[in-house]
């Protein structure tokens, strides 16, 4: 087996944590949350659930990154981001980089306050937000895993 075959397993290990956590927090917590739990409460139990997700979350998403820098350096792919049939590949770049921003940039340093004084003010529309925020994500992150796959098998070419 060589290396290129293992940073493949990693790579593709790492996205289902990742990208199966957001799915679930998506279509399962936020949905619960939203039905059982008064909009008062709602926000600081979504950040005490969710903030467990986001730690491992901070993991797969750098192991999801350096393996995929691994792939395109060691199959010398870098042409491909002059060549628009390989969409796949911006669109995983711009999905990790977005995901990156959020959990390593905004959630420590602005998001969460930004979040809890907006709830204090308007908890059911705060609330509101989060959930279609993470709708546009998953969505994004699906078209994304459907297009990477379908591309590394020559779909697209
Ligand atoms: C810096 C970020 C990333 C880089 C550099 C990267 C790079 C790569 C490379 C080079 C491949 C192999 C392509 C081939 O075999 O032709 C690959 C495969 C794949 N990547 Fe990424 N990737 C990144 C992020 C992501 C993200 C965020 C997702 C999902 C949302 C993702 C999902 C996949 C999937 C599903 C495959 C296909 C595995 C297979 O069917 O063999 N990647 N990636």
């Amino acid at each position: 087996m060589d290396d290129l075959a293992i940073a493949r397993a990693v790579h593709v290990l790492a996205i289902v944590h990742w990208i199966g956590g957001v799915l679930m927090v998506t279509l399962v917590l936020l949905p619960g949350l939203s039905r059982a739990v008064k909009a008062a409460e709602r926000m600081s139990l979504f950040g005490n659930i969710e903030g467990r997700f986001g730690n491992q979350a901070r993991i797969s998403t750098a192991l999801a990154g350096l393996s995929g820098l691994y792939m395109v350096y060691g199959m010398d792919v870098w042409d491909r981001f002059a060549d628009p049939s390989y969409w796949w590949m911006h669109a995983m770049v711009l999905v990790w980089a977005i995901f990156t921003f959020m959990l390593f940039v905004a959630e420590p340093f602005f998001l969460h306050r930004w979040f809890d004084a907006r709830a204090a003010r308007d908890p059911e529309g705060t609330f509101r937000r989060v959930q279609r925020m993470h709708v546009v994500l998953l969505t994004l992150s699906a078209i994304t895993v459907a297009g990477a796959v379908l591309g590394a098998h020559g779909a697209f070419l």
